[in-house]
């Protein structure tokens, strides 16, 4: 599918109508236009959100009137297109037009990422698939019917849609994937040739340099595992910006999460496979900083392996080191994503001093306990990185909420015997403990946020009976770096 502003013709055409005190007029408006009942028009349609009517005219024309109740979000538009999409695919013609005459360029933003959303298809190894939809092949076309004065800011609004999307699209695939599709190494040959496409650059450590960088934590991790681990670091750096704002991207990327010999229960553990959602946040938002040429010197970081059982798995109570040097003991191996992320945390800061440090993991249960799938867990001791990035939230919709930093909770990591220990022992906090956890290895970081994403980034949604990749983080970070850089 490609997309035309203001196209000359079209046979199907979207009209989206929000329910203000001018839907009877604008109602009345198509009805003349169409020779249709006014009246039958009002009672049939009210403008709900997600509410579709289709009008056949006798020119053989189709209108769909789309309704998105009352002032809807950036994220109400989205998420409307991307149901309408989704569920009338099959159905639905090479060539369709929507009308956002009126609407500003974030709207136009959000229908382009919500038609894209729509097209996802997770039947990535279903061998019987049907035809494609025409209207997402080569074939198909997306007109969007814009003011004359608007096209420009059109056409940028739509190019940047377009990159976020495609990145997107591939970063819910890496999430997707099982465990037997992918493997640190996947996550590193992904970073490899997003780097060569989109000119930034991308380091590999294998095993030998984990190992003569002193990795302890995140080798320790990766004992029981067959796979080497591997630690990726991405580096974008804007053409001809001086002294852009240097900040550092960590992501968590356990490829499957088993707990270790501290072992999980079966019945969830399939979904282990999404233990990468921090590893995605990030390499998505380099590639789509490095496409939308975004002017922030950009560094990400994914520490990266499968967290195992085997007969040389690191066992509870084993104390181990860490990149910074701090020992710690492991209580629970199942708390493995704060021991890769000691190390990645460590590494950010000591070797590129970033200006702000955000990490994300699906770091807990205990953050879904709290949120629910709605919402990330957001830690940091700096109150405007924490209002910037609700901000952001609140612009994309991808939500944030803060949870306390208090050092009372540094009770629940300290350990008799090593610096720290990685686990309370507690069923109560467990999010906060983690956080907790972190804060050692920023080494008084001031400008350092941690979001626990173990709800959003693998949740329930239209795609599917189970729980799949939402893509969360990407137009959160996008966004927000787009905002401090001005
Ligand atoms: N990857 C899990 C957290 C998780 C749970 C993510 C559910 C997504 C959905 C993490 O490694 C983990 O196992 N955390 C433990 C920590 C505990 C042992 C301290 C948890 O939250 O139970
Ligand atoms: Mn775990
Ligand atoms: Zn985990």
């Amino acid at each position: 599918m490609h997309i035309t502003i203001n196209p000359t013709t079209a046979d199907t055409w979207i009209v989206p109508l929000v329910q203000t005190d001018t839907l009877a007029a604008a109602l009345e408006e198509i009805a003349a236009e169409t020779g249709l009942s006014a009246e039958r028009l009002q009672q049939d349609f009210k403008g709900d959100a997600k509410e579709a009517l289709p009008l056949y005219m006798p020119d053989g024309q189709k209108t769909y009137l789309l309704g998105l109740g009352k002032s809807p979000e950036t994220m109400d538009w989205l998420k409307t297109f991307r149901e309408f999409f989704f569920r009338n695919k099959a159905k639905l013609p090479a060539t369709i037009s929507i009308d956002l005459t009126g609407f500003g360029s974030d709207v136009v933003e959000a229908v382009v990422l919500g038609v894209r959303a729509g097209g996802y298809d997770l039947r990535l190894y279903q061998t019987d698939k049907g035809d494609a939809p025409v209207f997402y092949s080569e074939a198909g076309t997306l007109g969007i019917r814009v003011d004359e004065s608007a096209e420009s800011t059109t056409k940028t609004a739509v190019d940047r849609a377009e990159a976020i999307a495609q990145t997107r699209h591939e970063m819910l695939d890496l999430m997707n994937a099982p465990a037997n599709y992918k493997n640190p190494q996947t996550l590193a040959d992904w970073a490899l040739a997003s780097g060569r496409k989109h000119g930034y650059a991308v380091t590999v450590f294998d095993k030998a340099a984990i190992e003569q960088h002193r990795m302890h934590a995140l080798l320790s991790v990766n004992k029981g595992s067959d796979l080497p681990p591997a630690f990726i670091i991405m580096e974008y750096k804007p053409a001809g910006v001086d002294n852009a704002r240097k900040v550092g991207l960590v992501g968590k990327g356990i490829t499957f999460d088993t707990g270790g010999i501290s072992i999980k229960p079966s019945a969830s553990m399939h979904l282990m496979k999404s233990d990468m959602g921090g590893a995605a946040a990030v390499l998505g938002t380099v590639e789509a900083a490095a496409k939308l040429k975004l002017p922030v010197h950009l560094i990400g970081i994914i520490p990266t392996t499968e967290n195992m059982v085997d007969g040389s798995a690191m066992k509870p109570g084993d104390v181990i080191g860490s990149y910074i040097g701090k020992t710690i003991e492991v209580i629970d191996t199942d708390a493995e994503g704060r021991l890769i992320l000691a190390d990645g945390i460590g590494y950010m800061v000591r070797n590129f001093q970033p200006d702000v440090l955000i990490d994300l993991a699906t770091l807990t249960g205990s953050v879904i306990g709290t949120f629910g799938y709605h919402a990330a867990g957001m830690f940091t001791q700096n109150d405007a990185l924490a209002a910037e990035l609700a901000q952001a939230a609140d612009r994309t919709g991808e939500r944030v909420w803060r949870l306390p930093l208090w050092d009372v909770y540094k009770e629940d990591i300290k350990s008799d015997v090593a610096d720290l220990r990685n686990y309370s022992g507690k069923p109560f906090a467990g999010a906060i403990s983690a956080a907790k956890f972190l804060e050692v290895f920023t080494e008084g970081h001031t400008a350092w946020a941690h979001l626990d994403i173990a709800g959003t980034a693998f949740s329930d949604n239209e795609f599917g009976a189970q729980k799949n990749a939402s893509g969360y983080g990407i137009r959160l970070l996008i966004d927000w770096l787009e905002g401090i850089t001005g």
